[in-house]
């Protein structure tokens, strides 16, 4: 069973994993991440493995500081306007990869173009003092949620890593926004926690919208999995139906579902964002057969959070992550 420790006490832990080439479960702003040093194909390989992962995607690399991102990565004046007004902060950026950046091939999963990220806090610090940039997916078994607690991540990989660093609940929640610039154009791959009005307000234009084919090759519908079908912006509660309630009003039979949780019962987007991981993983281990979920409003987080629902909802196929 792996360890839990507390971020005060875990840098040196994890890094002589990290330089053994094993992976570590870490704390970031967003979701838990399962990270390994990116450079080092082996434990790259022991992320999928731990994960189980059907098939390579390809993986955020995230970093300590801009001189780390400017070694890996190529960034033109928008992409560098969208790092400096960001980071640190829950936005990976897709740039084209260095030839010599060092990466090893199986985290951009052969694309010549990578993600890139910098986090705040432990993972930050564990990065800049691995010196190496940190392959991280969500700290969860594929097709499973992304993990938002220390505890979550140990009872799902815990048989399969040996450390879980726990600096408490992640404050965003979901995962990050990502985008890529095209010919002077922001492209949104994953809505996440920055709101798209944020970017665009940043950058004084509007944000493409519209994945392109193997862009974003992590975007398959199954992604975000609970063992519970999910009916989504529900009118009514059905006998036997969980609730995943939102604001203060609540639906028709609400006072019948076998159990509610509240993502903000004053209708705040950004505490829904960070309940909404935990809360479906809690509503789904209490065993209903469905979750219906109250309307949320698409503004804002409203966007990511109505994005993963929609993935937590889809039908089950074979592609998941
Ligand atoms: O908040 C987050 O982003 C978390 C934390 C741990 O940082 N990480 C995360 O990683 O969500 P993951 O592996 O679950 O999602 C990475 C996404 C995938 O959808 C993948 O397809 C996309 O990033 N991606 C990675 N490299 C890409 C590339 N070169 N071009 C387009 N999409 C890429
Ligand atoms: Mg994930």
């Amino acid at each position: 069973m792996a360890e839990i420790l507390p971020a005060s006490k875990a840098l040196e832990p994890a890094l002589a994993l990290l330089r053994a080439g094993e992976v570590v479960a870490i704390p970031t702003e967003t979701v838990y991440g399962l990270a390994g040093d990116a450079t080092d194909g082996a434990a790259v390989a022991r992320i999928y493995e731990a994960k189980g992962r059907p098939r390579f995607n390809p993986l955020i690399a995230h970093v300590s500081d801009m001189e780390m991102a400017g070694r890996i990565g190529r960034f033109d004046p928008l992409s560098l306007k969208l790092a400096e007004t960001f980071w640190p902060g829950p936005l990976t950026l897709v740039v084209p990869l260095r030839a010599d950046a060092g990466i090893h091939p199986l985290v951009t999963a052969g694309l010549d173009t990578i993600a890139l990220r910098m986090p705040r806090g432990f993972g930050s610090r564990l990065i800049a003092a691995l010196g190496a940039p940190l392959a991280a997916p969500s700290a969860n078994t594929s097709g499973r949620i992304s993990g938002t607690t220390a505890s979550a991540v140990a009872s799902d990989l815990g048989d399969r890593i040996s450390l879980v660093v726990d600096d408490g609940p992640t404050p965003v929640g979901l995962e990050s926004t990502i985008v890529k610039v095209e010919n002077g154009k922001v492209r949104l791959l994953r809505p996440g926690g920055v709101a798209a009005e944020e970017i665009e307000a940043a950058i004084g234009q509007k944000l493409e919208r519209g994945a392109k084919g193997i862009e974003a090759p992590g975007m398959m519908l199954s992604h975000y999995a609970p063992n519970a079908g999910m009916r989504l912006a529900v009118e009514d509660v059905r006998p036997g139906e969980a609730l995943l309630a939102f604001g203060p009003d609540r639906v028709r039979g609400a006072a019948n579902a076998v159990a509610t949780l509240n993502l903000s019962p004053a209708g705040d987007l950004r505490e829904a964002a960070t309940n909404l991981f935990s809360f479906m993983q809690e509503l789904d281990r209490d065993g209903a057969a469905t979750i219906a979920v109250e309307p949320i409003p698409t503004e804002g987080l409203g966007e990511a959070i109505n994005d993963r629902l929609a993935r937590a909802a889809a039908p089950r196929g074979a592609d998941r992550e």
